[in-house]
C-alpha cells in the first residue's frame, strides 16, 4: 500500500517538474557579423521573454567550417549542445549517427506542413520525422555594389559575364578594387558556384553540384567556369587571403571596392550599418538564370534533462513562429521559410528574391547552393572547395581543374 502510494506521488511529482521545467538551451552558431549578431538576438530575446535561459555557443568563422569542427569534437565527447544551426544534408549526416532529438511533436503541433514550401520542408525531415526547424531562404548568387562608385564611373549593373568583366576594367583603371574579395575556401566557392550558374546555367549546375555527372565535371563549359575564375582571380586586390566576408563587404560599402559576390547576409551587414538598398547599395542576381538556395536552420541534438528538452521544444517552435521569421529575416538580409509571412515590411532585394525564387521553383530553376552545403554531404562538397581554391589562388589551368575536378569528385564518393 505504501510503497503504491509512494509510487504515485512520485509520478505526479515527476509530472510537475516536467511542466515547471525552465527552459534551457546552449546555441551553437556561427552568426558573428554585425548583422549576423544582431538577428541571432532576436531570437535570444524572443527565448528570455518565454522564460528561457540561453547559453550561447558562438564560433566565429563565415560558412560555419569552424563552427561545425566544434561541434564533432563537442559531440564526440559526449557533451553535445543542445540546439545547433546546421543545414543541408548535414542534418541527415547527424542524424544517422543517432545523435538528434526528434522535434515532430512541435512541428506537427504548429503545422509546418503547412506553412513550409516542400522542398525546404524535405531538408527538414530525417526518415519522415521532423530534425531541423527552418530559419529563412538566404539566395548566395548575388551581386552587390556600391551605387555612388558605379554611378561616378558611368557603369550599370552587369547582366552579363562580359559586361561584368568590362565594368571591372573601368573600375580598375579608375583606380577602385573591382571585386571584394576574402580569400578563404567558403569564399571562393560561394563566387565559384555563382559563376558556375551563369555559365553552365540551371540544368548544366543541376548535373555538376548534384548529380556530380562526370561529362558535365569535365566539359568545356565546366573549362570556362574556371577561365572566368582566372580573369575574377585578376580582379581582386592583393590582400585577399584570409580577409573576413563582412570586411569585404565593407570595402564595397566604404567605396574602396564596386562590388561583392556574396550571399544576401551581405545585405545584413550593409543594413545594420544603416546603407540603404538602391540609394547606398545596389543588389542583383548574377548574369544568367537560376536561384541557388541556402536554408538556416537549427537541428536539436539528443540530450538528457527535462529543462534541456523544454528548451528545445521552445526554440524549435519559436524558430518557426511568425513574429520571429519576419524580424530575423529583416536584420538577416534573407526571406521568411514560411509562406505566409507578409513581406510588407521587407526591401527591394527581398522582393526580388521572392519574386525570382518562385519563378525559378516554378521553372525548374531552384537549385540547392553547394557552397553552403544544401547540395552534397560534406565529403562531395570538400572536395570540390578543395580544388576551386587550389585554382584560384595558383595558376593552374582549366584544363587541369576539371581534370582534377572530376578525380577529386570521384575519389570522394
Ligand atoms: C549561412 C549564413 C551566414 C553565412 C556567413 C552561411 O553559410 O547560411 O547564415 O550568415 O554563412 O557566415
Amino acid at each position: 500500500m505504501k510503497s503504491v502510494f509512494f509510487g504515485a506521488v512520485s509520478a505526479t511529482a515527476l509530472i510537475a517538474s516536467a511542466v515547471h521545467a525552465e527552459p534551457k538551451a546552449e546555441v551553437l552558431h556561427w552568426w558573428t557579423s554585425g548583422g549576423e549578431a544582431k538577428s541571432v538576438a532576436v531570437l535570444q530575446e524572443e527565448f528570455a521573454a518565454q522564460g528561457g535561459v540561453w547559453t550561447d555557443m558562438p564560433v566565429a568563422g563565415g560558412g560555419g567550417d569552424a563552427a561545425m569542427t566544434a561541434l564533432r569534437a563537442r559531440v564526440l565527447s559526449g557533451n553535445a549542445p543542445t540546439a545547433v544551426q546546421l543545414k543541408g544534408p548535414a542534418i541527415q549526416e547527424w542524424y544517422e549517427e543517432g545523435v538528434l532529438a526528434d522535434i515532430s511533436s512541435v512541428a506537427e503541433a504548429e503545422g509546418w506542413a503547412d506553412v513550409l514550401p516542400a522542398s525546404i520542408a524535405g531538408h527538414m525531415k530525417c526518415d519522415g520525422t521532423w530534425c531541423a526547424a527552418p530559419v529563412n531562404v538566404h539566395r548566395v548568387d548575388w551581386i552587390w555594389a556600391n551605387a555612388a562608385v558605379l554611378e561616378a564611373n558611368g557603369i550599370e549593373m552587369p547582366t552579363t559575364w562580359d559586361e561584368f568583366n568590362a565594368a571591372a576594367e573601368k573600375l580598375e583603371a579608375a583606380g577602385i578594387i573591382p571585386l571584394a574579395h576574402g580569400g578563404q575556401a567558403w569564399q571562393d566557392a560561394t563566387v565559384f558556384e555563382a559563376v558556375a550558374l551563369g555559365i553552365l546555367g540551371p540544368d548544366g549546375f543541376q548535373k555538376a553540384f548534384v548529380d556530380l555527372d562526370m561529362d558535365t565535371l569535365k566539359s568545356d563549359e565546366m573549362k570556362a567556369v574556371f577561365d572566368q575564375m582566372r580573369t575574377m582571380r585578376g580582379f581582386v586586390d592583393p590582400n585577399f587571403s584570409g580577409r573576413d566576408w563582412n570586411l569585404a563587404t565593407a570595402m564595397v560599402m566604404n567605396g574602396e571596392a564596386a562590388f561583392q559576390i556574396m550571399g544576401d547576409w551581405a545585405k545584413g551587414e550593409f543594413i545594420a550599418a544603416g546603407k540603404a538598398p538602391g540609394e547606398d547599395f545596389l543588389c542583383a542576381s548574377v548574369p544568367g538564370d537560376g536561384f541557388l538556395y541556402n536554408v538556416d536552420s537549427f537541428a536539436m541534438f539528443d540530450v538528457e534533462g527535462e529543462d534541456n528538452k523544454a528548451g528545445q521544444e521552445l526554440l524549435a517552435e519559436l524558430i518557426v513562429g511568425q513574429n520571429f521569421q519576419k524580424v530575423f529575416n529583416l536584420n538577416k538580409g534573407s526571406i521568411p521559410a514560411r509562406t505566409d509571412v507578409s513581406l510588407e515590411a521587407f526591401d527591394s532585394c527581398a522582393h526580388l528574391s521572392s519574386k525570382e525564387m518562385t519563378e525559378s521553383s516554378d521553372n525548374g530553376s531552384l537549385l540547392p547552393s553547394y557552397a553552403h552545403g544544401m547540395a552534397l554531404r560534406g565529403a562531395q562538397a570538400g572536395a570540390i572547395t578543395d580544388v576551386v581554391t587550389a585554382h584560384f589562388n595558383s595558376d593552374m589551368s582549366s584544363d587541369d581543374a576539371v581534370n582534377m575536378l572530376a578525380d577529386a569528385v570521384a575519389n570522394s564518393m
